[in-house]
């Protein structure tokens, strides 16, 4: 074992201790220098985890095959381990934390046996920000440790700045330990389901994975922390950790607004973070696209800070008619993983904008031909990549206090039924806009996907305690400072479809339509309706210039349906059953007022 370059005796201590748990073959602390990840990469080409891809055309960039079992966050395996179930409400998988403990402390007795133990000191938030938090992720995966260095600040330096203070310790280990002679894999990980396991314990504020070594599974910074873990705490400590976008649009004129949006997984965050406007004049920026720690600032107003350092983008369907800055973000020294490769050394993926290659590997490692019948990338085959290498990442993006927010969006990927776009009357319609988002499932996840399902706040999978409580935090805002400081709500859905199974909406950069609208609402103008479930544009005041799209399909994109809405809600109303009496009574009044207007 390297010394341990630290004086932190709980970190010490507590290295040892998984150490002689886990018995790695050696302890390295990790520097988070340049030579360190190159020395890894390399490593890795030479164990067949990593192929470096064209150097030329794609400098410091690899791609990784992961295990065809270990292809994405694994919902059933997780859970929130809080002292009281009922602490972990009704859409969390709860287990008892001692049992949990115990159960786990067999599997991870000896299964770092032939490898090396990576000790990770991240930060989520600019390491210069006093609400940056502090963790330390120890895991046996080198995959993990340079994916990190990409997608969080990490190394000596946060050992620096934690001194002897408090951390969250995140294990993770993938499950395979080496025997003695036995050949590795170049994706070891646990294939058995059953024990595969993503456990929070919330009440100390811990992270225990183990199994699997793919993104959010593994990357433990990130759903694990900075939302899961980081949720409990700021509903403790009174601030907001949610699954959002944060981006800034100026207009024409020079106004600046920022906006933050939750939508679920792989339903267009980062896409919308990095949207090339499609009006002359405006111009959109991104400050990150997966998650947003939310407090109220000095001047009452809510400020925005992106706790990452990178991007862990969806790879199919990125290209440079979609996203042409996440193109030029992942230009080099990127990480590439479960995408296609071609005989040139290039990536390929499904819904790029070059045709397909007439031969390739696909994610599997199979030779892979146009007319083969199977998808060359895996559809959650992702990119990590440095946030800074963003084109249009925004000069504010690495602000200690974050930004202030004009507006928040929820949204959700629904064929129909849902607008184009909807304002909420007040902050509490608002609250009830987030708390029942319905949305088709994707490959984000393992499981069935296209299937409808309640993500409120697009955190279903991501809040680390009880949901009606999570609601209340949320309503909370209201008290915590001046109503009218706090941002406006809007809902809009870039997924609705017509009769014959064709998106209505261009989507992508054309989506900088509608937040212009959302700009001005905000300024106090945008021409608008009131109907019975919020506030909608008329349906000339979405800027349609130089779209080729029709006032009828606009007019459907805007249509409320008014009985497919009494279905909706009558669909929310038995959702919110199953809070019980958690469920905060003004949402139970935004309910009623709803099917009311719906009535009239
Ligand atoms: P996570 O990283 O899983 O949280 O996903 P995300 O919310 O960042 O989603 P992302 O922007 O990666 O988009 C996921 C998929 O939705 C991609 O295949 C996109 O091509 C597609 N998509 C994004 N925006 C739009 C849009 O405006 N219209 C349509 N039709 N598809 C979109
Ligand atoms: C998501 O699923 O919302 C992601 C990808 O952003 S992962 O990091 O794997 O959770
Ligand atoms: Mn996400």
């Amino acid at each position: 074992m390297n010394k341990a370059p630290t004086m932190n005796r709980k970190l010490t201590a507590w290295v040892d201790e998984i150490s002689r748990l886990c018995q790695p073959e050696e302890v390295s602390w990790c520097d988070g220098s340049q030579a360190e990840y190159d020395c890894l990469c390399s490593e890795m080409v030479n164990a067949g985890t990593f192929t470096p891809l064209n150097q030329e055309r794609h400098p410091g960039c690899f791609l990784a095959r992961s295990h065809s079992s270990d292809v994405a966050r694994v919902e059933d395996r997780t859970y929130i381990c809080s002292e009281k179930k009922d602490d972990a409400g009704p859409t969390n998988l709860w287990s008892e934390p001692a049992a949990m403990k115990e159960h786990l402390t067999k599997q991870y007795k000896g299964c770092m046996r032939g490898r090396t133990l990576y000790v990770i000191p991240f930060s989520m938030g600019p390491l210069h920000s006093p609400i940056a938090k502090i963790g330390i992720e120890l895991t046996d995966s080198p995959y993990v440790v340079v994916n990190m260095r990409i997608a969080t600040r990490m190394g000596q330096a946060v050992l620096d700045k934690l001194g002897d203070g408090e951390f969250i310790p995140c294990l993770h280990s993938i499950g395979a330990p080496l025997e003695p002679g036995q050949k590795d894999t170049p994706w070891p990980c646990e294939p058995d389901p059953a024990k595969k396991h993503i456990v929070h314990f919330t009440d100390e504020g811990a992270i225990w994975s183990y199994g699997s070594g793919y993104g959010g599974n593994a990357l433990l910074g990130k759903k694990c922390f900075a939302l899961r873990i980081a949720s409990v705490l700021a509903r403790k400590e009174g601030w907001l950790a949610e699954h959002m976008l944060i981006l800034s649009i100026t207009s024409p004129q020079g106004k600046k607004h920022y906006l933050a949006a939750a939508f679920p997984s792989a339903c267009g965050k980062t896409n919308l973070a990095m949207l090339q406007a499609t009006m002359p004049g405006w111009s959109v920026r991104c400050l990150g696209d997966d998650i947003a720690w939310i407090r109220v600032g000095e001047d009452g107003r809510l400020y925005a800070m992106n706790p990452e350092f990178g991007f862990f983008g969806v790879a199919p369907g990125t290209s440079s008619n979609s996203n042409p800055n996440a193109v030029r973000t992942i230009e080099r020294n990127t990480i590439f993983t479960n995408v296609a490769l071609t005989p040139e050394g290039d990536v390929w993926w499904e819904g790029m904008d070059v045709p397909a290659p007439a031969k390739a590997i696909d994610w599997e490692g199979k030779d892979w031909t146009p007319d083969c019948g199977r998808k060359a990338a895996h559809p959650n085959a992702r990119f990590t990549a440095p946030a800074a290498q963003c084109p249009v990442i925004d000069p504010d993006w690495e602000k200690p206090e974050g930004v202030p927010l004009s507006a928040i969006l929820f949204g959700g990927r629904r064929p129909s039924r849902i607008p184009l776009v909807n304002e909420a009357f007040n902050w509490e319609h608002g609250v009830f806009m987030g708390s029942s988002c319905g949305s088709e499932t994707t490959s984000a996840a393992l499981g069935k996907v296209g299937v409808l399902r309640r993500d409120p706040f697009a955190m279903l999978p991501f809040c680390g305690y009880h949901m009606g409580d999570y609601f209340a935090h949320w309503l909370s805002m209201v008290g915590r400072t001046e109503r009218v400081k706090l941002p406006k709500v809007f809902f809009v859905n870039w997924f609705r479809k017509n009769a014959d199974g064709k998106w209505l909406w261009p989507g992508y950069g054309d989506n900088s339509r509608v937040l212009k609208w959302i700009c001005e609402r905000v300024d106090g103008a945008g021409k608008a309706v009131e109907t019975p479930i919020g506030i909608l544009p008329t349906a000339d005041a979405i800027d349609r210039s130089g779209l080729d799209m029709s006032e009828t399909d606009m007019r459907e994109l805007l249509s409320v349906d008014i009985e497919g809405w009494k279905q909706e809600s009558s669909d929310i109303a038995e959702y919110y059953n199953k809070f019980g009496d958690r469920l905060p009574q003004s949402l139970r009044d935004e309910l009623a007022a709803l099917q009311r207007r719906l009535n009239r």
